[in-house]
């Protein structure tokens, strides 16, 4: 790789710098994590109902039954995003809502919801960037086997082209998929994410499944979608720092077996290599490879922090906790998570325990630039949680936010200088909302939300947000 050495000397904060006309300034959110209406217009439960019910599942028993009731506020919500002068609104679209048995029969009211929406942010000149999956699989279909079984592919196709017939006639952004890390290993191997499965072997098909519906959604979606929209998957991409086999192996199962197949056509030896024990990879059948890898427009990335690993010694008791997401048994990195050590990450930190790292966001979008030249990209997320209060006047002074998004978009700019072909970038969240296994302890929005009566309160970092969307220009 040739780029050029990364100058340390800045702390990421400056302000005044420009971005190019036509980059695109947004927020994003999630289906579950926002809409409430659970049991509302013939939906049906997700993974996620059941999980979140589970006894120690998700902090203090938060579920997403009326989050932040976004299924009713909604024109509220675009109000307030024509208000930040936002250009794209990154949403999901609720599977069990759309298609609630999980095959065949699809639920109008569920269709009506997401097409006002659309018209809505079309109305307020913002465009629809929409996600077909974010994590929240109809319960039937687990049931049926889940993501682990090929089966959950046909349905997804089929779930596709529903949506484009539907809406592929003004949806400005189709994206397959969020963050298929976390579904196949959290969801399927670790158990800390919907449906709580430890079972390693089960993660590694749930991540060829999750390849092979990316793919064929896609190709659903071009033929049915009569508009002329774009196509993206989003992914969660790791910035490993450490001894050069432990990286190797985090770029392999977190990184290359994603882009790998979707954008090479292929499986790394040394990923089938590294999990030669836990699986063969049986079900990766003739022609799926092919299938994966469809040209997409832009290549979304979600980017909150590095991590630190090191080839562990096979004696010394073993560091296991990346720091990442909630900890418990089972295994998020099948196949390597015996030979590497997450170790803790130095400060500061947000909310999450997240470590601050700009210069990690910068050194991806370097190496995806290197790796993939012709690949535009697309910031998907980008954001903190810290511990806001409402302050006595009323508002809530979030520093520690500003601070963290400056930074950023000042890494993602200087990555613009450095010739990276970035398009644009979303803040997450618009709202304070569901943060999965943590419920509602975590906020992350730039819109406070006082889940008590469902107020939103614009943060500082919103009115921050919103001058930087209108100028262009990274405000000090
Ligand atoms: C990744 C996920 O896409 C989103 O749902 C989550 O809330 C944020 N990161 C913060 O953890």
């Amino acid at each position: 790789m040739d780029s050029p050495p990364l100058d340390r000397s800045t702390d990421f904060r400056d302000s005044g710098l420009r971005f190019p006309p036509g980059f695109t300034f947004g927020s994003a959110t999630a289906a579950y994590q926002v809409e409430g209406a659970a049991h509302e217009d013939g939906r049906t439960p997700s993974i996620w109902d059941t999980f979140s019910r589970t006894p120690g599942a998700v902090w203090n028993g938060d579920t997403g039954d009326v989050a932040c009731d976004h299924y009713h506020r909604w024109e509220q919500d675009l109000d307030l995003m024509a208000e930040l002068g936002l250009d794209a609104y990154r949403f999901s679209l609720s599977w069990p809502r759309i298609i609630p048995i999980g095959r065949g029969a699809v639920n109008q009211a569920g269709i009506d919801f997401y097409s006002r929406l659309v018209d809505g942010l079309l109305t307020r000149g913002i465009r629809p960037v929409a996600t077909l999956y974010h994590w929240d699989l109809p319960q039937v279909l687990e049931d049926a086997g889940g993501w682990p079984v090929r089966g959950t592919v046909d349905a997804f196709e089929e779930y596709a082209a529903v949506l484009g017939t539907a809406l592929g006639d003004r949806v400005h952004t189709w994206t397959t998929l969020n963050e298929p890390w976390c579904t196949a290993y959290l969801g399927y191997g670790q158990g800390g994410h919907a449906p709580g499965r430890r079972e390693p072997a089960a993660a590694l098909a749930a991540v060829h499944h999750l390849n092979l519906a990316h793919g064929r959604a896609v190709e659903a979606l071009r033929a049915t979608s009569t508009g002329t929209p774009e196509y993206s998957v989003t992914l969660n991409l790791h910035v490993a720092r450490g001894d050069a086999d432990a990286v190797r192996r985090i770029d392999a199962l977190g990184n290359r077996a994603f882009t790998g197949p979707m954008l090479r056509g292929v499986y790394d030896d040394d990923l089938l290599a590294d999990t030669a024990a836990v699986t063969d990879w049986g079900f990766v059948q003739d022609g799926d490879l092919r299938r994966i890898q469809q040209p997409i427009d832009v290549l979304g990335v979600n980017y909150y922090s590095t991590v630190t690993v090191r080839t562990w010694d096979g004696v010394s008791p073993r560091q296991s906790n990346d720091g990442h997401k909630p900890t418990v048994g089972g295994t998020a990195w099948p196949g390597s998570d015996e030979a590497v050590e997450f170790l803790p990450q130095p400060g500061p930190h947000t909310a999450m325990g997240w470590n601050i790292a700009p210069d990690g966001l910068l050194d991806l979008l370097h190496s995806l630039r290197d790796e993939f030249p012709d690949q535009p990209l697309m910031i998907t997320e980008n954001g903190a949680a810290f511990d806001d209060v409402v302050a006595a006047d009323g508002a809530v002074h979030d520093v520690d936010r500003v601070d963290y998004l400056r930074r950023h978009l000042t890494a993602a700019h200087r990555a613009i200088e450095d010739g990276v072909d970035l398009r644009g970038y979303f803040v997450w969240s618009l709202l304070d909302n569901f943060e999965w296994g943590y419920g509602y302890a975590k906020r992350f929005g730039i819109v406070r939300v006082d889940f008590d009566d469902q107020r939103r309160i614009p943060k500082d970092s919103a009115r921050w947000f919103r001058e930087l969307a209108t100028t262009r220009v990274i405000p000090g």
